[in-house]
């Protein structure tokens, strides 16, 4: 990008062209005050509290919309410069409650650190007139305070530019100006979906979290940062706790991979932490009943019957089950204890259900299985392809990425059974029938064949097996899979155009493919389409499987897995398993492990005699529920290790209470492979 120099304050700075003066001037430490601003946003000059004086200029500019230009001559903090902006605040502050003392949002207001920062002392425009108020909302989650709002339009440009959600919206005039919600209904009767994004960047107590309210000051409390513990994104989150607990969940703007942006589960969703139902002391089943024990006793209990079971009947009859939920070193530790302790490969994890194949299908043909690109990628790619991934509400951080690409011209392909909210922006909507994905993608793959609108030279230098392919899908004709799928043969020719001609096509999927019983099969076709345009190995083009678990990537990563040590290094390699033997200084075993569900099959049968189940809810995520249910119960032991009294628990003979992602340190590997600190927070 073309380079321009500017002066500021005298001082001469480069820079890329293209960028405002606010911008570079906060690049260097120059500070400019701000009120409409939010990086997450499009320029607004809405505020004019950060005027600069430019030179040549008729009047006073708005540095957050005036862009750079070469030999231009800026001042900051001229006498004209600090007068008008004080003017401007006094003129916001005019019909401001001013009762700071009591808001929720001194110490973190935005208004008040600037009125104290510009040395308001009196304000000449004062009204008297009282305007606004707090407005009724039977939503538990968010505060509104029409006469705290000084109309800057942050909360509704980001529900629109980046939610898309259109909830708010400016009512009324002048004073009179309010945030408002159609016909004046509450937040839960319209298209709000409860994000809190308009809160997170709301610079007054207009918009506040209910639930934080009379808790503390922002002053009072500890933020710590960590990681959040739902879905595989990973977002960044500040937990604000004082001797009330949790009082708030933030992010900051710039953290990565989430840029301050979170869902309502990640914002608000943690009373689950301190809920009365929590398990906090081991249990041990007496006489068929569970009663509370102590930490010894359930440890001596524990291995008491392992070893009885081990001597009994074999290394092999003892099965563990780790969990996307837990940490890294959890999971690390969970698969040494079976493979060092009790000396066997039973080891599985609960992600396995949704993901195997793709650990599998990715894996065969790429040679790892887990995603190709960052989630930064994504809005660089200038086709995106979305199946059986409800990415708004499972992902949602992801689908804030997928919508910031459509908005700024990427074309959508969304195929799904369901009308999912991202299909109302693709351009190409494949409602196809359940169970049909590798039709739909094989007859696409036809249709980039016949019109030889492959890529011929990846394909050459790239990969192997192409003619095999093109006889593969010779017969998947669009006209066929009209039939099948019930999409129109011109709809699924129009959506292989689009897809092939990308210069830069990303795939992103989720469980509604790779949880069937042909799930590898689905992968591999969308590998093999990935692959024939070329759309590998660049940035903004991949194949990307969204993981739904918080931790389901780092279990795999850390060994959770029948056939694999940490870091992938496979059981069955002598040379791999010599060196984990002379880490851990015993032998190992030589066979894969059971997956989870031959686990169960072997238990049904009863050949696996005991289980150790940690953070999984095995009788609601397994299919089966009467076979999972009786596999349970003909366990010699079950130990189930969990927050809460799940379904599973139920039928264990012994339980530990577990620390749930506020309550300890360690890591969580995300959906991108990026290793994030977890941090105890509260006990
Ligand atoms: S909570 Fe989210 S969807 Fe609702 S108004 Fe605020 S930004 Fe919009
Ligand atoms: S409610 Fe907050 S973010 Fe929205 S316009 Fe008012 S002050 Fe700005
Ligand atoms: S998108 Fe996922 S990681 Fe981010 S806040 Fe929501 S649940 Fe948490
Ligand atoms: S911050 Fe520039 S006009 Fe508001």
């Amino acid at each position: 990008m073309e380079k321009v120099k500017l002066t500021i304050n005298g001082k001469t700075y480069e820079t890329e062209q293209g960028k405002t003066v606010l911008e570079v001037a906060r690049k260097n430490n120059i500070s400019i005050p701000t009120l409409c601003y939010d990086k997450r946003l499009d320029p607004y000059g809405g505020c004019r509290i950060c005027l600069v004086e430019v030179e040549g200029a008729r009047q006073l500019v708005t540095s957050c919309i005036t862009m750079v230009g070469e030999g231009m001559v800026v001042n900051t903090e001229s006498e004209k410069v600090i007068r008008t902006r004080k003017g401007v605040l006094e003129y916001i502050l005019s019909d401001h409650p001013l009762d700071c003392m009591t808001c929720e949002a001194t110490g973190c207001c935005e208004l008040q650190d600037l009125a104290y920062t510009m040395d308001i002392k009196g304000i000449d425009y004062r009204s008297g007139e009282k305007i606004g108020g707090v407005i009724p909302d039977r939503n538990e989650l968010i505060y509104r305070e029409t006469g705290k709002c000084i109309r800057c339009g942050r909360c509704v440009r980001i529900c629109g530019e980046v939610q898309q959600d259109y909830a708010i919206e400016f009512g009324g005039r002048g004073f009179k100006m309010w945030v408002a919600t159609p016909f004046g209904e509450s937040l839960l009767d319209g298209t709000c979906v409860l994000c809190g994004q308009c809160v997170s960047t709301c610079p007054t107590a207009a918009l506040f979290e209910k639930k934080a309210m009379g808790k503390g000051r922002s002053f009072q409390v500890k933020k710590v940062r960590s990681t959040c513990g739902y879905c595989s994104i990973g977002c960044q989150i500040d937990i604000h706790t004082n001797h009330n607990g949790i009082i708030k969940i933030t992010s900051e703007v710039g953290a990565v991979p989430n840029n301050g942006n979170l869902c309502m589960k990640g914002r608000f969703a943690y009373d689950f932490i301190n809920h009365p139902d929590r398990l906090d002391t081991p249990m041990i089943r007496v006489n068929g009943n569970l009663e509370k024990a102590s930490w010894e006793d359930a440890y001596d209990y524990i291995s008491k019957k392992l070893k009885d079971i081990k001597s009994k009947y074999g290394n092999d009859s003892i099965s563990f089950i780790s969990s996307g939920r837990c940490t890294n070193e959890e999971n690390y530790l969970m698969q040494k204890f079976a493979r060092a302790v009790v000396g066997t490969n039973n080891i599985d994890q609960s992600e396995t259900e949704c993901h195997a194949p793709t650990l599998t299908g990715l894996r065969n043909s790429l040679g790892f299985g887990t995603t190709t690109n960052s989630i930064e990628e994504i809005s660089k790619s200038d086709v995106i392809f979305v199946i059986g991934a409800n990415i708004t509400e499972a992902h949602p951080i992801i689908g804030l990425e997928v919508k910031k690409a459509v908005r700024n011209g990427s074309t959508l392909i969304v195929a799904d059974t369901r009308r999912i909210w991202l299909s109302k922006i693709a351009k190409t909507y494949l409602n196809l029938q359940p169970g049909t994905d590798a039709y739909l993608i094989n007859a696409l793959m036809n249709v980039i064949i016949k019109e030889k609108l492959y890529d011929e030279k990846f394909i050459e230098g790239k990969t192997e097996g192409f003619k095999e392919l093109e006889k593969a899908v010779a017969k998947d004709e669009p006209k066929e899979a009209e039939g099948l799928c019930g999409i129109p043969e011109e709809t699924i020719k129009d959506a292989a155009r689009i897809f092939a001609n990308a210069k830069r096509a990303t795939i992103l999927y989720g469980n509604g493919i790779t949880q069937h019983s042909f799930g590898i099969d689905n992968v591999n076709s969308l590998v093999n389409l990935a692959l024939l345009t070329g759309n590998i190995g660049k940035e903004g083009a991949g194949i990307n499987p969204l993981l739904g678990q918080n931790n389901g990537q780092g279990a795999f990563s850390m060994g959770a897995v029948p056939g694999f040590y940490s870091d992938y290094q496979p059981v069955s390699d002598r040379a791999v398993r010599k060196k984990f033997e002379e880490i851990y200084k015993v032998s190992l075993p030589k066979n894969k492990g059971l997956q989870i569900r031959e686990m169960f099959n072997n238990a049904y049968k009863g050949k696996v005699k005991a289980m150790y189940v940690m953070g999984a809810d095995v009788l609601m995520s397994e299919p089966d529920t009467t076979r999972v249910k009786k596999a349970l119960e003909n366990l010699e032991l079950l130990i189930v290790q969990d927050i809460f009294m799940s379904n599973t628990a139920q039928y264990a003979d012994v339980i530990l209470p577990a620390a749930c992602f506020a309550e300890k340190d360690g890591t969580f590997t995300n959906i991108e492979r990026r290793v994030q600190r977890v941090r105890k927070t509260v006990s």
